[in-house]
């Protein structure tokens, strides 16, 4: 550390920004990715494919070897993209946290989960800046892109790395920039979804606005790293409030006896005012179930007791119930108990063609109908096999057989792959949570 603070006092200020500046727009800088996820992983292909020299940093060694092997284990990053990139030296993968003393940039995309009390598990994000500040040293910028309650780069990162004794704005530039990343969405990837930077100073959003330029389509800069951590949080919030809105018009139209599917559609044909939110068997993925946690957790802290956000929360969390409820009244209506009755789920994951389970509800209808007495099993294409109370279960084959043999078939996940006219042909009664088989009429199918 001494020699960086030397370093300091002979350096201008001014220059250690211009000449990161230079080494970003002439593709020398070295970039560098901790956390090679979902997000880490699909930012520096993005990276590398622009001519950036890209080092993912992860504590995970299966995908850092997987990463060397040009090997994807990401939906939406190809194999061959990857293979082809890290044959170029385009892109490479390290444990070693060491590495980062020869990096430039370094972008932070570890999980931001909940701990069990829900409260914001930043456990990842220490670490890993943690890590940063031990080799950091003039020159570089660092970008924060887990999603995080507002005052985390300020507030925690920030201190962190200034016990390095380097300073922020002169010496090294610090920002937050959230991830809007949409697995399974072709339309909108990296490169086309706008990015949001708030740096702790003006020179820290300019310098992280310049290296995402050159390779993302469109930069909003806001003015401070906490208006970036509140935005993703806005979003994500707008989500599970929406979703719990229609998950409640769901709830209520089963008891009034109207389609709230047809209702939606029909809604959604007003060419102004309404966007359309869909129900279904519940909130899933690494976002939306947890997101808006880390917005209620730091408003409570400043004395401010969120409403309708919690309330979203608890209407959304009851979905999984309510999914089983309906298994269990559509089979009694055929004279069976859930209780030895063979049910099929299709689909596990947490939303179609992606093969992320983490918080999927389809675990916790599954475990719901396992405690029952179910006979059950599950298909889905991109989940081989998953573990349900302590068992490993796998998937079975998708087959007219399979469906033929089942009491009750419920479509948990809508995966593009599966054949619903074969569900709708030859399950004897089914439950669809997310309405893939909207195109199909018949008494055997009954729609959440
Ligand atoms: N998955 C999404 O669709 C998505 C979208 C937007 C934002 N986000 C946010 O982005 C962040 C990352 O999400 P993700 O889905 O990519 O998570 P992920 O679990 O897929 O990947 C995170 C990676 O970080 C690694 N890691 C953990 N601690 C580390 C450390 N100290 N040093 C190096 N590597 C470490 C893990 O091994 C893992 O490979 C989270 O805050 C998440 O909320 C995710």
């Amino acid at each position: 550390m001494h020699s960086h603070q030397e370093d300091l006092c002979t350096a201008q200020p001014s220059a250690i920004g211009e000449n990161l500046e230079k080494k970003i727009r002439d593709r020398s800088a070295r970039a560098g990715v901790i956390g090679l996820g979902y997000v880490g992983l699909s930012l520096a292909l993005e990276m590398a494919k622009e001519g950036f020299q890209v080092t993912g940093i992860d504590i995970d060694r299966q995908k850092v070897d997987s990463v060397n092997a040009g090997i994807s284990y990401i939906l939406d990053v190809s194999s061959e993209d990857l293979l082809s990139l890290v044959t170029k030296g385009g892109i490479k993968a390290t444990q070693a946290l060491a590495a980062v003393e020869n990096l430039d940039t370094l972008s932070i995309c570890v999980p931001t989960p909940l701990r069990k009390t829900k409260d914001p598990d930043l456990s990842f994000v220490i670490a890993a800046v943690e890590a940063v500040r031990n080799h950091l040293r003039p020159g570089q910028l660092i970008i924060v892109e887990s999603t995080t309650y507002p005052g985390t780069t300020r507030e925690l990162v920030l201190p962190i790395l200034e016990e390095s004794g380097l300073q922020v704005g002169k010496d090294f530039f610090l920002a937050y920039s959230p991830e809007r990343l949409d697995p399974g969405n072709k339309a909108y990837t990296t490169r086309k979804i706008p990015k949001v930077i708030g740096g702790i100073t003006p020179r820290c959003t300019e310098l992280a606005a310049i290296l995402y330029q050159q390779f993302v389509e469109r930069i909003v800069p806001v003015s401070s790293p906490e208006s970036a951590e509140m935005v993703k949080l806005l979003e994500n919030t707008f989500r599970s409030v929406n979703i719990a809105l229609a998950n409640e018009m769901a709830l209520m139209c089963h008891k009034l006896g109207i389609n709230v599917w047809e209702v939606i559609e029909a809604a959604e044909t007003k060419p102004f005012g309404f966007l359309p939110f869909y129900p279904g068997p519940g909130l899933g993925g690494h976002c939306i179930p947890v997101d808006p946690y880390y917005l209620t957790w730091r408003a409570r802290m400043n004395g401010f007791e969120p409403r309708l956000i919690e309330l979203a929360g608890q209407i959304n969390t009851q979905m999984p119930a309510f999914t089983i409820s309906r298994i269990a009244d559509a089979l009694n209506q055929r004279q069976k108990s859930v209780k030895g009755s063979r049910i099929l789920a299709l689909g596990v994951t947490y939303k179609r063609d992606t093969t992320d389970i983490r918080e999927s509800p389809a675990i916790e209808i599954l475990r719901g109908l396992h405690q029952k007495g179910a006979n059950l099993c599950y298909s889905d294409p991109y989940i081989p096999s998953l573990q349900l109370d302590g068992k490993l279960v796998k998937s079975v084959d998708f087959t007219l057989a399979v469906l033929e043999s089942m009491d009750c078939v419920v479509v948990l996940t809508d995966h593009s792959a599966f054949n619903y006219a074969m569900v709708a042909a030859h399950s004897p009664l089914i439950i669809d949570t997310r309405n893939a088989l909207r195109s199909f009429s018949s008494p055997h199918i009954i729609r959440l």
